[in-house]
């Protein structure tokens, strides 16, 4: 796929501080005005906003410490946009968790998160974002799904259920923001090598399905090249890597009763 070339004024990254967000914040610095980089891990942002504002001079960057499983943390943020004057027109809501294993025996803590932060925060931050985007001219919300939220995952539910938000939500706000003159994705990646697995292992003898999966593994440097090209060409979905793509056509193929003898066998799983 082509590289990107599009220029914001001033782009969103939630979940900066690490794999898919921070590398989505060293793509996008050559080509926006401003990074607003958001994360809990506050420390980790300010030193990769060092790193950025040393290659890339002419870049302003804004750190932000949030939990964003709290609502106060993202109205704080909200809040601070607003304060400073900071409408993106680009915003990459990213930040996210999984939980592998059996639901009967998750702590509701982690579902909560995971409901807190994959879908809540980004929906509210979507919605609170979003006039002012429209008044502004317009612009982007690329939305980290993932193919887990193609089909029910076993041992991964509310993960996968989260996920399958994420991506009808975009598919559906999309149409309605076109009008706007924004444009909505939902970045689909197959197992990618980040910190995800290490959070979504309840202990570390697991084996999280896909993380250690060399044949569908994609780099996040080419999740995040493949990702901000397919959104300069206004896709509305992307699944970066082939073989990922092709397995989502795949399982998008199988008729129901088949997926559900598929996932009947479940992954393996310790
Ligand atoms: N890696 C994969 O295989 C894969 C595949 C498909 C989709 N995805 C999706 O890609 C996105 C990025 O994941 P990743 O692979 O880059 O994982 P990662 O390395 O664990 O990074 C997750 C990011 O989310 C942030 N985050 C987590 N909980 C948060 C909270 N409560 N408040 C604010 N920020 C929070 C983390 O920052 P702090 O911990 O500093 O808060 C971190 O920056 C997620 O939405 C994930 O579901 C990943």
């Amino acid at each position: 796929m082509r590289s990107h070339h599009e220029h914001f004024r001033c782009g969103l990254v939630t979940g900066a501080s690490a794999g898919i967000g921070a590398e989505f914040a060293r793509q996008l610095a050559p080509f926006c005005e401003t990074l607003v980089l958001t994360a809990r891990r506050r420390e980790r942002l300010v030193s990769l906003a060092e790193d950025l504002a040393e290659q890339h001079p002419d870049l302003t960057i804004h750190v932000h410490g949030a939990d964003l499983a709290k609502d106060g943390d993202v109205d704080d943020l909200l809040k601070v946009l607003a304060k400073q004057k900071l409408i993106p027109d680009l915003v990459v809501n990213n930040a996210g968790l999984g939980d592998y294993g059996e639901f009967l025996s998750a702590e509701w803590p982690r579902i909560e998160a995971m409901l807190s932060v994959n879908v809540r925060a980004l929906t509210r931050l979507t919605h609170a974002l979003l006039p002012a985007m429209a008044e502004t001219g317009g612009g982007a919300v690329l939305n980290v799904s993932s193919i887990a939220g193609d089909f029910p995952i076993p041992d991964f539910a509310v993960y996968a259920a989260t996920k399958a938000y994420v991506t009808s939500f975009s598919e559906a706000l999309r149409i309605e923001a076109r009008p706007l003159g924004i444009r909505v994705m939902a970045l689909c990646p197959g197992p990618v090598k980040t910190e995800f697995g290490d959070v979504a292992r309840r202990d570390p003898a697991t084996v999280v399905p896909g993380q250690g999966d060399r044949l569908l593994q994609v780099s996040k440097e080419a999740v995040v090249a493949e990702a901000l090209a397919a959104l300069a060409v206004g896709k509305a979905r992307h699944y970066p890597g082939w073989k990922v793509a092709v397995s989502a056509a795949l399982i998008g193929l199988l008729p129901i009763a088949l997926l559900r003898f598929f996932l009947g066998c479940r992954p393996h799983r310790r």
